[in-house]
């Protein structure tokens, strides 16, 4: 998990905002798949099933009515009725209907390889009617079946050929197998079939566009938050960062970011801006102390040093100058040691109060001689103090002497 630790928030975000986009967009398009899917075949198969069923009517009706009439004229025959109204019904829509047996008299009711399956069903078992989707070469066609049962009109025709009308016997000779029905057999079916692209169409719906939209609002969605975060988030955060660089490598807390908002991460720069004027304050305050300092340093009338345990002098004032005889540049860094005439002395109490904390010098005024650089004895009263920063204590000594020169 590091490496994404690693990345930069808006990258985190954009993965984890596209990563949740995409479950969404996936589950959204699986249930409209399914949705238009099980629509689709609703629509499909209510229509179906009406068509189917108005042709059976018509044809059961015709079939009950006619007696000799499709002797003379051949349009009266049922199937040829069916197939006619079949034709004006479906006319103009995409729905193919065809009425098919397999002991079919005209070769063009002849069932196709579906239809035949089907048909077995039918007459095998009790199935009111059957639909499915069915590839055939690369277009899928959805299919629906209902079967026709031989009642006590059709075996005028289909029954007995001694009973069959002469223009049927014509036809169909004696031992053709469109005969010897019986009542309740299935006899035929109703076939409507209906391009599945068409009946997209017809819902209303396209998978393909549906999924393109949404695809698309998705890109949209991360592209706008992603520029809000950025916007909102990323940017100011990268303003306060950079600024906190710049007083890292300037030290100047001169630096200030325009607070946009009054959000969380405008309260975050106000509070920085804050900070920066609370820090600059206290650096101009403590210049001017120090230089304050060094003022009444240099004015002072005796001689003040600040040393370390070692004895190294790190300040100087004017007056301990003359007493050393030595200019700052040469006295900085020189031991104080070298100067007092019982140095090692003053070394050994040094060095006792770094190890117990007392030592009788620390705290106290003594006597002491200072020899010059070129030899010259100055007797003074040293005051000596300490203060320690970071454990590493520093110790100022107030030279004041006994006789002015
Ligand atoms: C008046 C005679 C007659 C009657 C009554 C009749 N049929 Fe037919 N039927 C025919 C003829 C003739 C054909 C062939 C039509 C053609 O040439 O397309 C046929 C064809 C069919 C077909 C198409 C398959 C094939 O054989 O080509 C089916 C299915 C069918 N009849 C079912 C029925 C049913 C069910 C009934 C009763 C409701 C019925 N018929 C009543 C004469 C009849």
């Amino acid at each position: 998990m590091s490496w994404f630790a690693n990345l930069k928030i808006t990258t985190k975000f954009n993965i984890i905002l596209s990563l949740l986009l995409l479950f969404v967009f996936l589950a959204a398009a699986f249930f409209v798949y399914h949705r238009e899917r099980s629509l689709i075949d609703r629509i499909a198969v209510d229509n179906a099933r009406s068509i189917a069923r108005q042709i059976i009517e018509t044809r059961e009706y015709i079939s009950s009515v006619v007696k000799g009439e499709p002797n003379e004229n051949y349009n009266l025959v049922p199937q040829v009725v069916a197939t006619n109204v079949a034709k004006r019904l479906t006319k103009g829509s995409n729905y193919y209907v065809r009425q098919v047996s397999l002991r079919y008299r005209n070769p063009e009711n002849r069932p196709d390889r579906f239809e035949a399956e089907m048909l077995g069903l039918f007459a095998s078992k009790k199935i009111a009617e059957t639909y499915r989707i069915v590839q055939t070469g690369n277009e899928q066609t959805f299919r629906y079946m209902l079967p026709m049962v031989a009642e006590k009109s059709c075996l005028e025709c289909h029954g007995r050929y001694e009973e069959a009308p002469p223009f049927v016997q014509a036809r169909f000779p004696k031992g053709h197998y469109s005969y010897d029905y019986r009542v309740g057999e299935v006899i035929g079916a109703v076939s409507v079939s209906i391009p599945l692209a068409d009946l997209y169409r017809q819902a209303g719906t396209n998978f393909r566009n549906d999924l393109a939209y949404r695809g698309l609002t998705f890109c949209l969605i991360i592209l706008v938050m992603g520029l809000l975060v950025r916007r909102a988030i990323i940017d100011p955060i990268r303003q306060v960062s950079s600024s906190i660089s710049h007083v890292t490598a300037t030290g100047s807390f001169g630096d200030r970011i325009p607070q946009r908002s009054r959000d969380e991460i405008g309260e975050l720069i106000a509070a920085f801006n804050g900070m920066m004027e609370e820090l600059d304050l206290k650096t101009r305050q403590r210049t001017e102390s120090e230089d304050r300092y060094r003022n009444v340093l240099e004015m002072a009338q005796s001689a003040i040093v600040t040393f370390l345990a070692d004895g190294k002098l790190i300040i100087t004032n004017r007056r301990a100058e003359e007493i050393f005889g030595l200019p700052k540049g040469e006295l900085l860094g020189a031991s104080i040691y070298t100067f007092l005439a019982d140095g090692d002395g003053v070394r050994d109490g040094i060095m006792a109060y770094l190890r117990d904390g007392t030592g009788g010098l620390v705290g106290e005024t003594t006597p002491r001689k200072i020899r010059d650089i070129r030899g010259g004895i100055t007797e003074v009263e040293m005051a000596l103090s300490v203060s320690s920063s970071d454990h590493n204590p520093l110790f100022t000594a107030i030279l004041r002497e006994h006789v002015r020169r």
